[in-house]
């Protein structure tokens, strides 16, 4: 078998020297193709592997052209052009040649609308293409038959290109295209919480593809291939750094080496953002204040921010994490969140960027003992009354929950709470209270459920029309100028990016969502299993289904009833620790205690958190008998023998709930070995191991959160496990 692709290989190099490209794209294109042949399915190309389909399915595209005409020559239509021979020459083993100008036979032609529109005026896409959209059209052209990819920008034709080659690789119909895709929202980004030494704060792919030593990396091309897999997927944006920022990536040396990053994003279409700490006008020495309302501040920030467009033209912007878990803020100067953002904003106005501000604000010092306190009031709390003081080019960026990525959060009421104010959703791609990456958890359908909870937030609609997460993000409820969706993604040097093949699933995700947050969670996982391990539908079957189970696993042997991820909360995010959450300043508290459990939010008897969502949300939490169970805990405090919607007490459902997350851990050990001989062997074995270590640590959680509540409840377990040891 391996040497029949290294034959096939071969034979592709060997026509690749004689095709009509230039000696040197021939050259990288070849070791491009040769690259899978020689090396092990290490998880590294993702869903970008274009592997060679089989004789049955390439024969669906022998019709395809065989040439591609290239209308424009910038650095990311060239890329386009690359991908897309790329991509046909593994996928189906044929060369095709290029051209600029106009079609001399059957031909792919890329470019934009404009250029285009030289050689056929007469084509119009049937609505306008905004930034970033595409249209895959099927023409006839200097009497030629022609699969036109075109887009309003060169970022837009790139992602045409991805997505015929996605199409081609899922073995779907490319004949004769008619199809307009329009991204939902125009800020799609990555971010990166990476360090300058090299370390990434809640990443689990191994260190830094950016830094080392404190400095950015000599060899960026793991960089410029993360940006290609981002595109690949829609993304538009990445900031490189971690959000609890060094102050010194505003230094001039500094800067001058992350346009070595930026250099490698832009034939990606990926611009490049960082984090910034907003005491940066003291900190590097230049002021003795970061008082966002003087003078001096803004006209520092005005100067830095010239000279970042010096070095990076085409930089994206900046995130802002501030008065938050210890990070300087402006309420050391007594001035809001808005006072902060809006200095930055404006000095970044001239040049078209953005600054993030994240909602991520609390008091990590809270009294626990005062029943009233409440960690999730706090971004509402912080933010709701800035409402409409923001500029136009500020952006909040809020969690998709009001606590901090848990298995189970409701959505934090603060999407509904600005109408006068960009918004972002930040959603956790590296999976640091989901089993970090060594236990199988696919997000997308959860993110799903938050994008499309309807908030009913807009009081002055009295249509009933829905507003749905999605929507407020978007800015097509309140009409906002600009909004979006960001991820934590925190992929590494591993090869497989983020630790596991597996998780990469939740990168694909969150881009796909970001484009059209409509698809289901089937399609998205269903697309992203072909592509990373082709058409077989028995694998296709086995890993759709056990990613669409996961989370719910993962959260029935951890933190079910929405009591939050039970995890050790004050140090590694991972392995049990109820006790941790409790009796600390953090507030992360389920309040479990000997007569019952859960967080009183109600506005009757609670700390009145569920008060900040509308009333017809509020209707929804706030009487047990409306409230869903798996919020339960998350909204009321209950007795462990309060008896849920299903019929069974919460003491017992934890108990069940447990051990049947276990065994359906356990159970992906044998459906995974279903596919031996369907995947290849390398990824098959390391992922087999990844199933027998998360189906070990699902016992380990099962018993540590069942002995700790048998204990706490003395409520014995009615099946008899619980606090039994297996043979006694
Ligand atoms: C979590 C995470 C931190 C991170 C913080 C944030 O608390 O554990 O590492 O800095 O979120 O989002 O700012």
């Amino acid at each position: 078998m391996l040497l029949l692709r290294t034959k096939n290989c071969v034979q592709i190099r060997a026509k690749r020297i004689v095709s009509c490209c230039s000696l040197l794209a021939t050259f990288a294109l070849c070791l491009a193709a040769l690259s899978p042949c020689v090396h092990a399915e290490t998880g590294t190309e993702a869903w970008l592997r274009y592997s060679a389909l089989d004789r049955e399915a390439a024969k669906r595209y022998s019709r395809l052209p065989q040439q591609v005409v290239l209308l424009g020559d910038s650095p990311v239509l060239k890329n386009a052009q690359g991908e897309l021979l790329r991509g046909v020459s593994r996928m189906l083993g044929r060369e095709i040649t290029s051209r600029t100008g106009s079609p001399s036979e059957n031909a792919f032609v890329l470019g934009t609308l404009a250029d285009l529109h030289a050689t056929a005026p007469a084509l119009h896409p049937p609505r306008e293409l905004g930034p970033d959209a595409y249209w895959l059209k099927k023409a006839r052209l200097s009497g030629h038959d022609c699969i036109i990819v075109t887009a309003a920008t060169d970022r837009g034709v790139l992602y045409g290109v991805f997505a015929l080659l996605s199409k081609i690789a899922r073995v779907e119909d490319v004949a004769s295209p008619d199809e307009l895709q329009q991204p939902y929202a125009p800020i799609r980004w990555v971010n990166q919480w990476d360090n300058l030494d090299g370390r990434i704060e809640r990443g689990y792919g191994g260190p830094s593809i950016f830094f080392a030593d404190g400095r950015v990396r000599e060899d960026l091309i793991r960089a410029g291939e993360y940006a290609r897999l981002l595109a690949s997927i829609g993304i538009n944006g990445c900031t490189i750094n971690n959000v609890n920022a060094d102050p010194h990536v505003l230094d001039q040396t500094f800067l001058a080496q992350a346009s070595h990053i930026a250099d490698v994003f832009r034939p990606w279409g990926v611009r490049l953002a960082l984090s910034v700490d907003l005491s940066s006008p003291k900190v590097l020495g230049d002021l003795d204040t970061f008082d966002p309302l003087d003078p001096r501040v803004a006209e520092w920030w005005k100067k830095k921010v010239d000279s970042v467009y010096q070095l990076i033209p085409d930089f994206a912007g900046f995130v802002v994490k501030a008065d938050s878990e210890g990070r300087s803020g402006p309420s050391a100067y007594n001035r809001t969140h808005a006072d902060a953002a809006n200095v930055i904003a404006r000095a970044l106005k001239p040049h078209r960027g953005v600054v993030f501000y994240r909602a991520f604000v609390y008091n990590h010092h809270l009294d626990w003992r005062d029943l009233k306190n409440d960690r999730a009031k706090a971004a509402y709390d912080n933010f709701h009354p800035l409402d409409g003081t923001f500029d136009d080019n500020a952006i909040v960026q809020i969690k998709n929950g009001p606590i901090d990525f848990q298995v189970r959060e409701p959505v934090s009421p603060l999407f509904g709470g600005l109408p006068h104010t960009n918004e972002a959703i930040e959603m956790q791609i590296t999976q640091e209270y989901t089993g970090q990456q060594r236990h199988l958890c696919f997000l997308v359908p959860m993110w799903k459920e938050v994008l499309d909870f309807d908030l009913h937030a807009d009081s002055a609609k009295k249509d009933g029309g829905a507003t749905p997460v999605k929507d407020l993000v978007a800015g097509r409820v309140f009409h906002r100028p600009t909004g979006g969706f960001a991820g934590v993604a925190n992929v590494g040097m591993d090869a497989p990016w983020m630790g596991s093949p597996m998780a990469m699933a939740n990168l694909f995700g969150f881009g796909r969502l970001a484009w059209n947050p409509n698809l289901s969670a089937e399609t998205i996982v269903d697309q992203w299993t072909r592509l990373t391990f082709g058409n077989d539908p028995l694998v296709v079957k086995t890993i759709d289904a056990m990613q669409l189970n996961s989370w719910h696993v993962y959260e029935s042997y951890t933190g079910p009833l929405g009591v939050g991820t039970l995890t050790n909360i004050t140090g590694n995010h991972y392995d049990p620790g109820p006790q941790s959450s409790e009796e600390n300043g953090w507030g992360q508290w389920h309040r479990a205690d000997h007569a019952g459990l859960g967080m009183d939010r109600t506005v009757a008897s609670g700390t009145g958190y569920i008060g900040q969502y509308s009333p017809a949300v509020q209707k929804l939490f706030e009487s047990l008998a409306a409230c869903p169970d798996n919020l339960l805990l998350f909204f009321h405090h209950v007795t462990y023998g309060y008896v849920l919607h299903s019929g069974k007490t919460v003491m017992q459902h934890v108990y069940d709930s447990h051990y049947e997350g276990t065994d359906r851990a356990r159970d992906f050990i044998s459906q995974w070995k279903t596919l031996q001989g369907h995947v290849d062997e390398e990824r098959f074995r390391d992922i087999l191991g990844r199933f027998e270590y998360q189906a070990s640590e699902a016992v380990v959680w099962r018993d540590a959160i069942c002995n700790w509540f048998y204990a706490m409840s003395g409520i014995p377990d009615e099946k008899g496990r619980v606090g039994k040891m297996p043979d006694h």
